[in-house]
């Protein structure tokens, strides 16, 4: 059974579209402070990992992780509405500059954005 992971290129497109968004997380004057670690290469790490093994990759996020639990994992941090748009403003960044068939796209983007309305957890 051919993955979407494997569809889409396998680990080095995702490593590409996260590097992307990192990329983007690093100035963004939203995001930026809500990420505890002064060295963002940890946080990417584990981002990566968890859409790999969403998609059908391997299984590295929960071997060493557990259970992902996002929105649990997301409540010390204050997600408000504005902090989603940031977040997903710069993983369309990430999606785009992959360039991928409309059809991979869209179910990639979908995930995402349901995704990231789901871990809002404040209005301020
Ligand atoms: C909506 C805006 C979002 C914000 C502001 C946000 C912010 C954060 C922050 C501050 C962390 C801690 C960084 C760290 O790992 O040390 C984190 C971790 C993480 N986030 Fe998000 N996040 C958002 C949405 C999402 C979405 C949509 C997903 C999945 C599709 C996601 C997946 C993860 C994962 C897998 C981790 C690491 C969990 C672990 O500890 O194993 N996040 N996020």
């Amino acid at each position: 059974m051919t993955t979407y992971y494997d569809e889409i290129g396998g680990f080095e497109t995702f490593r590409r579209i996260v590097a992307k968004f990192y990329e983007g997380v690093a100035t963004d004057e939203v995001l930026r402070p809500l990420y505890p670690e002064e060295d963002l290469g940890p946080a990417e790490e584990r981002f990566l990992l968890f859409l790999v093994q969403y998609w059908g990759g391997p299984t590295t996020y929960g071997d060493t992780r557990g259970h992902p639990r996002l929105r649990m994992r997301h409540a010390p941090f204050a997600v408000t509405p504005e902090a989603k748009d940031h977040w997903l403003k710069h993983f369309r960044a990430g999606l785009d500059q992959v360039a991928l068939t409309p059809e991979q796209d869209e179910k990639f983007w979908d995930y995402v954005t349901h995704a990231a309305q789901f871990m809002v957890n404040t209005l301020e």
